[in-house]
């Protein structure tokens, strides 16, 4: 339990390259739930290859989104996701997930974190039906092919996807 007063901070790390609109709604869950929520942009996530938008771009992404939740703040970091949370003083991971496709991997992240920082509980938020679909990744490829991703992800990332990489 909390020691009454300190307050519960949780990370919700991702790649966030870029961020939906379902991101949005964990983060915004998260944030009803703890008394603060840092959203925590992995500058350089090893199973990813190389990244659309940089560390600063995908936190000014989520920023402006986010800007209506007073107890959200995001940062970039490069180091272990553990590390980063001890940093912030987070007593908790969270992350959504969507499909069982979605399950194996986060298994996997959950036991090396848990291996790595015991203390650190991890929390899993579930797609709203909305969003159960959405990935970054389906929406970079959709805007590759001009598909429209206006009700998919916030307005400037719209913008800047069609920007980027239509062909
Ligand atoms: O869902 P994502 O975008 O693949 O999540 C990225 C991240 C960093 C949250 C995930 O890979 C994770 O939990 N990694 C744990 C290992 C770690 O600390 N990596 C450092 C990334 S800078």
């Amino acid at each position: 339990m909390a020691a009454e007063g300190v307050p519960r901070v949780a990370v919700c790390p991702g790649s966030y390259d870029p961020v939906t609109n379902g991101h949005i709604d964990i983060i915004t869950r998260a944030a009803n739930i703890f008394d603060k929520v840092v959203v925590g942009v992995a500058n350089k996530p090893v199973r990813k290859e190389k990244t659309l938008f940089t560390g600063e771009e995908r936190r000014e992404f989520i920023k402006e989104a986010t800007t209506g939740l007073e107890n959200v703040e995001v940062e970039v970091f490069s180091s272990l996701l553990v590390e980063f949370a001890r940093d912030q003083g987070a007593s908790a991971i969270v992350k959504g997930l969507r499909a069982i496709s979605d399950f194996e991997y986060e298994f996997e992240m959950n036991q090396l974190n848990k291996k790595l920082a015991p203390d650190l509980e991890s929390v899993y938020i579930i797609a709203s039906p909305n969003y159960s679909f959405l990935s970054s990744t389906g929406v970079k490829e959709m805007a590759t092919f001009g598909g429209d991703v206006s009700d998919l992800v916030p307005g400037p990332v719209s913008e800047a996807l069609s920007g980027r990489l239509e062909r």
